[in-house]
């Protein structure tokens, strides 16, 4: 397994693109499986876990073509030739679970194996498989697969999201483009993917309004068509790399960065004493002199500060001036990475959702390991900031999401290497 060696110290000067949402290309593939012309996806992130939605269509009898060294992606779906999708790939990436949708909407009946818990949560799908019932599916969970059915095809219908889902909006979302009638989707995710999503689904020619809002509504149509659609740009990654100048000093810009992505975080950025401007090509982030100051953050949906930035925060937190709570309120166990910044110097308490951050004046470089995504690149975030080497192993959960990770850091003046498996 490869790993990721920080030096610290260094300040960030220059430019890095941020690429394509790996979360909303996560969505957009499947929504290939609801035409039977190609979908072409321009501005994709090249990361494992679309290789993993890749090789899961691929099962299914879609056909993916790669271009541009995967810059570009194309699915086709003349036929669904299997409609089961195995436990094998689905273990490996929860996203799995939104090809259920589209695979019943499109031929009255598919076959999905039961995603698990995560390192992060138990995560659920409940609300995915409670809203396609609504929309009239039979559902029987046997053998650990959902087996789905809509033999004379999907109704629209009116449902209410308990609490905000973005998996299961999407999945709805998809299912009832192809619906009869009209589907209300209330209290629905507003995230920037679900945006993307419902974009695309309209240039392949559904009929939907309300995206971005928490009321959606879709009037089913009798078939999609294919489109070209470029993926929206990663708002996590983004937030990820404008931490990077904030804990190690510097100027950064991020190419393709929009406020409007991310404005809950920047807000609370400049709080913190960093300087956050939108320019023509993208975001600059600047932090000149001194520690930032401590700041508070509660998880919440969007247009909320997201959870998926919430371990990076902390790792900023480790070093401002004064007491920081941040507190988890979208997964119960999120918090992984606040015993690996505690191995780095840092003074964290966590007490149930909750974390304590005392900001210390300096981390300390360690060897550290983490258990999701967005816990592996709060430790490289920290390592910049620390005294010595961090060593950040397990990084492949780290190539889930982040796309050349150490180019991107080296580029701006970062020491970063990656040790790959093969040198250990
Ligand atoms: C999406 O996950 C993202 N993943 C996650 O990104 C992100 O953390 C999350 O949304 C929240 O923003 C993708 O888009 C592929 P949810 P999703 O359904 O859709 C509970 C990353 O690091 N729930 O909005 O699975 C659930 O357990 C990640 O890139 C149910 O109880 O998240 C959680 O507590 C990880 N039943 C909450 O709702 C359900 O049926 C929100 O989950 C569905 C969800």
């Amino acid at each position: 397994m490869d790993s990721i060696l920080v030096r610290g110290g260094a300040e960030l000067n220059g430019a890095i693109p941020i690429s394509g949402a790996k979360n909303a290309c996560l969505a957009l593939m499947p929504a290939a499986l609801l035409s039977e012309e190609p979908l072409t996806l321009t501005n994709a992130p090249r990361l494992s876990d679309i290789r993993t939605m890749t090789q899961l269509l691929e099962s299914l009898g879609c056909e993916v073509a790669s271009l541009q060294g995967g810059r570009v992606l194309v699915v086709g779906t003349e036929q669904i030739s299997n409609h089961t999708a195995e436990y094998d790939i689905v273990r490996k990436m929860r996203a799995s679970i939104l090809v259920l949708g589209p695979m019943l909407a499109r031929d009255g009946h598919a076959v999905v194996s039961l995603p698990g818990g995560c390192a992060i949560g138990a995560r659920p799908v409940d609300l995915h498989l409670r809203g396609l019932e609504a929309l009239g599916a039979t559902l029987d969970l046997r053998d650990g697969y959902v087996h789905a059915e809509a033999r004379g095809g999907l109704k629209g219908a009116v449902f209410e999201f308990p609490f905000v889902s973005v998996g299961a909006t999407e999945n709805l979302l998809m299912a009832a483009t192809l619906a009869h009638g009209t589907t209300v989707l209330k209290n629905a995710a507003r995230e920037p993917e679900i945006v993307d999503l419902a974009r695309c689904l309209r240039a392949m020619g559904a009929e939907i309004e309300g995206e971005g809002t928490s009321t959606i509504e879709i009037q089913g149509v009798e078939r999609l068509f294919g489109t070209t659609h470029p993926v929206v740009t990663d708002r996590i990654e983004l937030g990820t790399y404008m931490l990077a100048p904030a804990i190690a000093g510097g100027d950064v810009e991020l190419l393709g960065g929009r406020r409007d992505l991310v404005t809950a975080f920047a807000d609370k950025l400049e709080e913190t004493g960093v300087e956050v401007e939108q320019t023509d090509t993208g975001l600059r982030v600047a932090r000149r002199n001194g520690r930032v100051r401590a700041a508070d953050i509660v998880t919440e949906p969007f247009p909320g500060f997201p959870t998926d930035l919430q371990a990076q925060m902390m790792a900023l937190m480790c070093t401002a001036d004064g007491v920081s709570h941040l507190e988890e309120r979208i997964f119960e166990n999120r918090f992984m990475h606040a015993p690996e910044l505690t191995r780095m110097g840092a003074r964290i308490e966590v007490h149930g959702g909750t974390a304590t951050v005392t900001g210390v004046e300096r981390l300390k470089g360690a060897p550290v390991m983490a258990t999701d995504l967005r816990a592996s690149v709060s430790l490289i975030l920290a390592g910049l900031a620390a005294e010595g080497e961090t060593v950040v192993s397990r990084v492949y959960h780290l190539d889930r999401g982040y796309e050349h990770v150490e180019d991107k850091l080296s580029a701006c003046g970062a020491y970063i290497d990656r040790i790959s498996e093969a040198a250990e």
